[in-house]
């Protein structure tokens, strides 16, 4: 499996009808720390979990960042093209449509960067803790993408406002938003797990797989 630009893993479902997922992680996370919600959240559902490629201080991230909260906006850029590409190349890799992505916290943030910069690539995103990963996006169509946008009311690292930024700005370009705000902090909780679950049972069926 390393042919492929990035580390990665995929976990074959038993569903070939059942949009694959695309796990996304957090700082310091890696390709196997999120295939346990995964596999609750979309039972069935082929997981493609990847690693990303950035260190800070040893911590596997998917892009840089130059403080909390404050992106190296250049490498945001240049790490979405490369993870858009890889998507792609493992598509044709193992045969699969275009999955959702399941990120939290900096794996949704270049989940969203993902969407704005290669709009087409994510058939949608379950984006937890996620924050405005590109201040000043190009113009993307997201007509036919379904985000579910989920933040923490106590979320010391993303504050609610920039969570509600991120939806405005997927919706303003088209995407078919669902903006939750759970009672919780930048942790995931067994709401983000129920919320994630629901919210995919009503959206797997519904694009085409591109
Ligand atoms: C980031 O991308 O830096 C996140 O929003 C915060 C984190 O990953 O810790």
């Amino acid at each position: 499996m390393s042919r492929l630009s990035f580390t990665h893993r995929v976990e074959p479902g038993n569903r070939p009808d059942a949009t694959p997922l695309l796990l996304l992680h957090g700082t310091g996370g890696d390709e196997n720390d999120l295939l346990p919600l995964g596999r609750m959240v979309a039972p069935g559902s082929t997981l493609l979990a990847v690693r990303g490629q950035v260190l800070e201080h040893g911590m596997p991230r998917f892009f840089r960042r130059l403080a909390e909260g404050v992106f190296d906006e250049d490498d945001v850029r240049r790490r979405a093209h490369e993870l858009a590409d890889f998507v792609a190349a493992a598509r044709a890799e193992y045969d699969l449509a275009a999955p959702i992505a399941l990120g939290y916290s900096n794996g949704a943030n270049i989940a969203a960067a993902v969407m704005l910069l290669r709009p087409g690539v994510l058939r949608g995103g379950i984006l937890l803790r996620a924050m405005v990963p590109l201040e000043t996006p190009p113009p993307a169509d997201l007509a036919g993408t379904s985000v579910l946008v989920a933040s923490g009311t106590r979320d010391p690292i993303v504050p609610a406002a920039n969570g509600e930024r991120l939806a405005a700005m997927l919706s303003a370009a088209g995407a078919d938003v669902e903006r939750r705000v759970l009672p919780s902090g930048h942790e995931l909780s067994q709401a983000d797990l129920t919320l994630a679950r629901n919210w995919l049972a009503q959206h797997q069926g519904q694009a085409s797989a591109a």
